[in-house]
């Protein structure tokens, strides 16, 4: 159970519940290895600066255009974290992250728009809450202050759901809804004004995850080529994540999407003999013109700042016809 900012708390959660949400959830895989992944553990981690200063620089972007736009967030999370001021030894994310950012006098100009949503959630000047991917599209999208944008919301952690909806709730062009963020997204495309952002960042607790990953990138491609697709991924020493950037470039047909960008960030050498995550990416298929510049400035920068060891690296491709 987490408290309504996403914050660990000691109450299980209610079994009636669970079920109650879990409805609508069938996938061929086990649900009990996707409930034991919680994101309150990891907000604010490197992971979460690289995808959201991506997902915010590609936001903006977008919402320069006058026509009307929806954001879908297959995974949503919770929507907003608290930060646990003095995290047991070995749950110190967010110092290893988002931390390292804050105190920086004079930090990248394209790191601003990011920085400047995450100040706007701690007024007092004090790091103790961290944005979600919902609530930093959410506010990018009140700030453009348009109606007919819409924010589309999935999450099916049974304990997260009901933090994510009260986080929202009143929020008139946000829809919540606890179902199988892979299975909606294909139910949903293309959307209504043909322009849309689809971030998919799942927790890849499941194997199988990395499989249905791909399919439903195929059929959203199929029913809306134009729109704009953000895809986390771990980096981490297991076959189906290796393997999963070649499958993304092959999306569609053997050459691929026509328009792509990927953007890696290690921050350190891969633990010796095992599985733990050591850097991450994100794979932009019909990326915003404007997003190779400002990132071939801030990988390196991010690199360095979020080093763990001397093996820390970056790397930035790209195809824009
Ligand atoms: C990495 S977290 C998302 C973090 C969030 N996107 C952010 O940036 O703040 C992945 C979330 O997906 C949820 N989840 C796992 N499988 C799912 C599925 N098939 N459909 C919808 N949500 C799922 C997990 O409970 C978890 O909250």
């Amino acid at each position: 159970m987490l408290t309504p900012l996403g914050e660990p708390a000691r109450r299980p959660h209610n079994a009636c519940n669970q079920k109650k949400q879990l409805e609508s959830f069938n996938p061929d895989s086990p649900i009990s290895a996707m409930l034991s992944y919680r994101h309150a553990f990891h907000a604010g981690n490197h992971a979460d600066v690289l995808k959201h200063v991506v997902l915010v620089e590609s936001l903006r972007h977008l919402l320069r255009k006058a026509t009307p736009l929806w954001y879908v967030d297959t995974h949503a999370g919770v929507g907003e974290y608290r930060l646990d001021p003095k995290p047991p030894a070995g749950q110190a994310e967010w110092l290893n992250g988002i931390a390292r950012l804050w105190d920086e006098p004079v930090p990248p100009a394209a790191l601003a728009p990011y920085l400047g949503l995450v100040r706007a959630l701690n007024p007092d000047g004090k790091l103790r809450r961290y944005p979600g991917s919902p609530r930093l599209a959410a506010e990018l999208l009140r700030a453009a202050d348009r109606n007919l944008d819409k924010v589309w919301l999935y999450e099916l952690q049974p304990s997260d759901f009901p933090l994510l909806e009260k986080s929202f709730r009143g929020c008139r062009n946000v829809r919540c809804t606890a179902a199988d963020g892979f299975a909606a997204v294909r139910g949903l495309l293309p959307p209504a004004p043909r322009r849309g952002l689809v971030f998919i960042d799942p927790s890849y607790e499941l194997q199988s995850d990395y499989r249905r990953l791909v399919e439903a990138l195929e059929e959203a491609l199929q029913r809306f080529e134009t729109g704009c697709y953000l895809v986390w991924y771990p980096i981490v020493q297991r076959a189906e994540a290796l393997e999963l950037p070649a499958r993304l470039l092959r999306l569609g047909s053997p050459s691929g999407p026509a328009r792509w960008l990927r953007a890696e960030l290690r921050v350190r050498a891969p633990p010796a003999g095992g599985y733990g995550l050591y850097g991450s990416g994100m794979f932009v298929i019909n990326p915003p013109w404007t997003l190779p510049a400002t990132l071939q400035d801030l990988l390196p920068w991010l690199a360095r700042r979020l080093a763990l060891d001397e093996r820390a690296s970056q790397s930035l491709e790209y195809q824009l016809p």
